[in-house]
């Protein structure tokens, strides 16, 4: 019954909102491609029409969910290979009211790169891929890196020039450096050296006026939104000057699984209070899956220093030397980022571009602030054993994530946070709804245990349901007060600056998505 009262209205709030914002006409599209087809080669537009349209669409997908004969596609993808290029596409959406998205490694949760949630949205995509050179200073100990590179191209470049050189970012090498940057860029060294943006020292944009802009020409206001305010607000990010940190020549890794017959609850309880306090070249993640923890760390440092520090602060892991694995860190960036195995050679990890997208996937996340109770995890377990479509990671903060005050970037997500969960479900053919319905259930129930007023949320692990821009009583654009809803989520305190940043760069709302700051207008306030 509940069911049936919902969906017509549903229906309609969907129908209403895209009808809404699906401003230009076909006329505008036609022109719009006239109008790029005069300032960029014509092999570097594909329309719905040309031969290999679908294949440069497909290219960087990851989402099979988000490639249906549904789903709204772009009327023309541009694969700029200058600047100039992507000046002209933002000059001649401007002109003729076609907006753009922009797509860099294509993993954006909810697709926003490349798709519109409307399906009557007449839009255009920017696909960086071709912008991807990466050039490393090494008396410097910066890098240049290109949007369109992926965090495993970067790492690849960074250690191949010094092996002892590294950059902080996330687990999975085809995530693009453009999506991943803008949303700040979290991983197994962020304990020691922060978030990618944190390393973040110069940029190089393209404003909503089609302006080529550096750190000096976009001021700190603009510099300080880009890293970390979430991709496909501000502009478009060509490419990032980053700062690199040093690393030893070996790290040790480690993985043990823990059932709950082997105690996993009570070790749980024990790694919420250590890991978030470890020394900060250790970090220890927890992966929740089935009936089982597995605890999988990297440690900046050697197995016998590693053994005697988990000895003396976990004693409860039972971890000994048997279960170090010494390597580069270079050799550990390319180990799999659910279980730590590694196949094939390094550089087939890193490098490797290629896009399989035969599983789909759904995904959330929650901060934690106060440890979770033990009677909770023994409910934790038995949504895992109900079904076991999914699983959560968890992530510690602390270490050098608790010296960077939370506005010093939008990502608020410092000082306090015991560490971050993320939550996936994955299927292949149908399974979709049993599993979306299963995680939105689990999520309600987490509701109780993590962080509340706002419960926070990562917004590189972009999540929908928990709102967009939808038109406020008739009026077409997005605004300050609906924007709330996830931007406080995600940005906290930072959400009105970032929208006062996004109203003096960008008023009229270019750079707009389904959850894309929306401009803080003064009659808005
Ligand atoms: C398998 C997987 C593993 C992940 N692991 C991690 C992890 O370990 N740590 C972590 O922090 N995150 C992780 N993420 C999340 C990831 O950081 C985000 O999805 C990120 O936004 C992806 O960047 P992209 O360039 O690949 O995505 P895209 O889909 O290309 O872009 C994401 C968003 O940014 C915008 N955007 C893209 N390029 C630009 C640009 N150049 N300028 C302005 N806006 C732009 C897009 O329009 C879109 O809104 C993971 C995601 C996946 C799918
Ligand atoms: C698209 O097709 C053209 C010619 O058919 C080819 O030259 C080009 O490399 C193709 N591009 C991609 C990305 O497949
Ligand atoms: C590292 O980069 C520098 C430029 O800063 C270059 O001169 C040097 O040859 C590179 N070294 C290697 C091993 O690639
Ligand atoms: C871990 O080690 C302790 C002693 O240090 C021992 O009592 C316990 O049984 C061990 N647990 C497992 C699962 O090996
Ligand atoms: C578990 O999955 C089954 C089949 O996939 C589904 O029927 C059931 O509703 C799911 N249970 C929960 C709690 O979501
Ligand atoms: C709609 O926007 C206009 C200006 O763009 C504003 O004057 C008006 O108050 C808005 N209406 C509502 C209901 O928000």
């Amino acid at each position: 019954m509940a069911m049936l009262k919902g969906l017509p209205l549903a229906f309609l709030v969907i129908c209403f909102s895209c009808y809404l914002i699906s401003v230009p006409s076909l006329a505008s599209s036609d022109e719009f491609l006239q109008c790029l087809r005069e300032k960029i080669p014509s092999e570097l537009v594909y329309t719905q029409s040309s031969g290999n349209f679908t294949d440069v669409l497909a290219s960087s997908i990851k989402n099979p969910k988000f490639f249906t004969t549904s789903t709204a596609r772009p009327v023309c993808i541009v694969t700029p290979s200058d600047a100039s290029h992507v000046q002209a596409a933002v000059l001649c959406g401007r002109k003729l009211g076609v907006r753009l998205r922009v797509r860099s490694g294509g993993h954006d949760y909810e697709g926003l790169s490349y798709r519109s949630a409307c399906p009557y949205e007449v839009f255009g995509v920017v696909d960086l891929a071709s912008l991807r050179s990466i050039s490393v200073d090494r008396p410097d100990s910066t890098a240049w890196v290109d949007s369109g590179a992926t965090i495993g191209e970067l790492y690849y470049a960074v250690a191949k020039n010094d092996s002892q050189a590294a950059f902080p970012a996330g687990e999975c090498p085809t995530i693009g450096v453009g999506g991943h940057f803008s949303g700040g860029g979290l991983g197994m060294i962020m304990r020691k050296h922060g978030l990618s943006i944190d390393k973040v020292v110069d940029a190089r944009m393209v404003n909503a006026d089609g302006d080529l802009l550096d750190r000096a020409g976009m001021g700190e206001d603009l510099f300080w939104a880009i890293r970390g305010g979430g991709g496909g607000s501000f502009g478009v990010v060509l490419s990032w000057k980053v700062q690199l940190v040093q690393v030893p020549p070996a790290v040790t890794v480690f993985s043990i699984a823990k059932t709950l017959d082997q105690c996993a609850i009570d070790i749980l309880m024990k790694w919420q209070d250590v890991a978030p306090s470890l020394p900060a070249d250790l970090t220890v993640r927890v992966k929740v899956q089935g009936q089982q923890a597995v605890f999988m760390a990297l440690y900046l440092g050697t197995c016998s220093s590693l053994v005697s520090t988990m000895g003396d602060r976990f004693p409860e892991l039972n971890m000994t030397s048997a279960d170090c694995r010494s390597m580069t860190w270079l050799e550990s960036a390319a180990l799999s980022f659910t279980d730590m195995s590694s196949t094939g050679t390094v550089e087939d990890a890193l490098l490797s571009r290629a896009s399989g997208m035969s599983i789909a996937t759904k995904g959330k996340s929650d901060y934690v602030r106060s440890p979770i109770s033990k009677n909770a995890w023994k409910k934790i377990f038995s949504w895992f054993a109900m079904n076991g479509s999914g699983l959560i990671m968890l992530e510690p903060h602390g270490g050098f994530m608790d010296t960077v005050p939370a506005d010093a970037t939008p990502y608020p997500h410092r000082s306090g946070v015991l560490y971050v969960i993320q939550y996936i479900v994955f299927w292949q053919g149908d399974g979709g709804a049993a599993s979306t319905s299963w995680l939105a259930k689990f999520y309600d129930f987490m509701g109780h245990h993590v962080s509340k007023n706002p419960r926070q949320a990562y917004v590189n692990f972009r999540d929908l349901d928990i709102g967009q821009n939808v038109p406020v009583n008739g009026n077409v654009s997005s605004t300050f007060e609906s924007g709330k809803a996830w931007g406080e989520r995600y940005f906290m305190g930072n959400y009105q600056r970032l929208a006062s940043v996004k109203a003096a760069v960008d008023p009229t709302d270019y750079f707009r998505h389904e959850q894309s700051v929306p401009p803080l207008l003064q009659r808005s306030k």
